[in-house]
């Protein structure tokens, strides 16, 4: 079967690839669910991959099958398996378990050990391809109602583990309240954000460079965030205006940006960087100025990568809740279909060149 792959090491490589098709019965202890691919979404993460700046082939292949943003339909599934059966709609999660105590109770998002194992980007095949078998421990069944949204649940699990996080280090705080989020980056991970802080009751300001109405600020306005353009208003005049942040995510892909942002967060307030930043850019930063605010403020900042099936599930709840509130806001995400695996060429142009290309994702088959 087809499945889209690059050569990790040599930029520009993708390209197709004829791989076996798997079964139910490659997986253990007859937990095996196979997926029939109808969709998979790509992200920056691809582009670095593609650019040799980031993700690792499978032991024994030169060759990484792309594609970590997964949604299909069970074909079959293996006797041991109850969560899901023939017919549902499924997403995968992306890391598998490693050898640390946090891989062991399912935690592989918080692995401790330097070698991680992700479908699509470092050391395992992804998914996009024509079927995928994986254990149902990594299996998330989407519910119907939310097939409109598709691959929208990977990026949904990463955001909703930027945020639960946050919430979970601020019970150090007692009695932490937040009311004031900035979301910096108005790209997938900043606008699932954005819905996220909404859903929690916070006003929300959401930063990103274009000066509005574009798509993405549209989204915003209807999520009822405030969407703010750094070009007409730089995040330092922003906080002047309203303050500054008990909370900031980071999802801008920028490492300058994410440094910058230390300094608009309040006392014993949180950062939350979640931009993976491959390249090698390095930069002056304000340290005695930064140390002393930080130490004053009792401030904190934190890391955030992947998801576990948790945050998979509270994600896709929220979508849920998301289109009870905001009824049709988060499918306007869902910019560029690519029909056909046959298009990998045109899904990496888009990724690369269309700025306006919010969401690129890859229509592999029909129902
Ligand atoms: C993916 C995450 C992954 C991260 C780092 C992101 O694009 O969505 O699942 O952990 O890249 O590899
Ligand atoms: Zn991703």
């Amino acid at each position: 079967m087809k499945a889209i792959a690059v050569t990790p090491g040599t930029p520009n490589s993708v390209h197709l690839e004829d791989i076996p098709m798997p079964s139910v019965g490659d997986i253990a202890d007859g937990k095996g669910v196979l997926v029939r691919v109808l969709k998979v979404g790509v992200d920056a993460t691809d582009r670095e991959i593609n650019d040799a700046l980031y993700g690792n082939a499978p032991p024994g292949f030169d060759y990484l099958v792309l594609g970590h943003e997964s949604f299909g339909v069970v074909e079959a599934v293996g006797p041991a398996v109850t969560k899901v059966k023939p017919g549902d709609y499924v997403t995968a999660t992306v890391r598998r378990p490693g050898g640390s105590i946090y891989d062991q109770i399912g935690t592989y998002d918080m692995t401790s050990e330097e070698t991680y194992y992700e479908r699509g980007i470092n050391l395992l095949h992804g998914y996009l391809t024509e079927y995928f078998v994986d254990s149902d421990d990594y299996i998330v069944k989407v519910p119907k109602g939310l097939k409109h949204l598709h691959v929208l649940m990977e990026p949904m699990s990463c955001a909703a583990k930027a945020v639960q996080q946050a919430y979970e280090v601020q019970r150090r705080m007692k009695v932490w309240s937040p009311r004031r989020a900035l979301v910096l980056g108005a790209g997938q991970i900043g606008l699932l954000a954005t819905l996220l802080l909404k859903l929690r009751g916070l006003d929300v300001y959401t930063l990103a460079r274009s000066q509005a109405p574009t798509r993405n600020s549209e989204i915003v306005a209807g999520l009822e965030a405030a969407y703010v353009s750094t070009t007409a208003e730089p995040i330092e005049k922003l906080v002047e205006r309203v303050g500054k942040a008990d909370l900031i995510v980071d999802a801008t892909g920028s490492s300058t940006m994410a440094f910058a942002a230390m300094k608009s967060l309040g006392h014993n307030g949180v950062l939350v960087w979640t931009s993976i930043t491959g390249g090698a850019i390095s930069g002056e930063v304000q340290t005695d100025q930064i140390n002393i605010e930080w130490v004053l403020g009792n401030k904190l900042l934190l890391g955030s990568v992947n998801a576990n099936s948790e945050h998979f599930e509270s994600g896709i709840k929220d979508l849920a809740l998301g289109e009870v509130m905001y009824p049709k806001v988060a499918e306007k995400i869902l910019t560029n279909p690519v029909d056909g695996l046959d298009n990998y060429a045109e899904m990496m142009r888009l990724l690369v060149e269309a700025k306006t290309a919010l969401k690129v994702y890859v229509n592999v088959a029909e129902e």
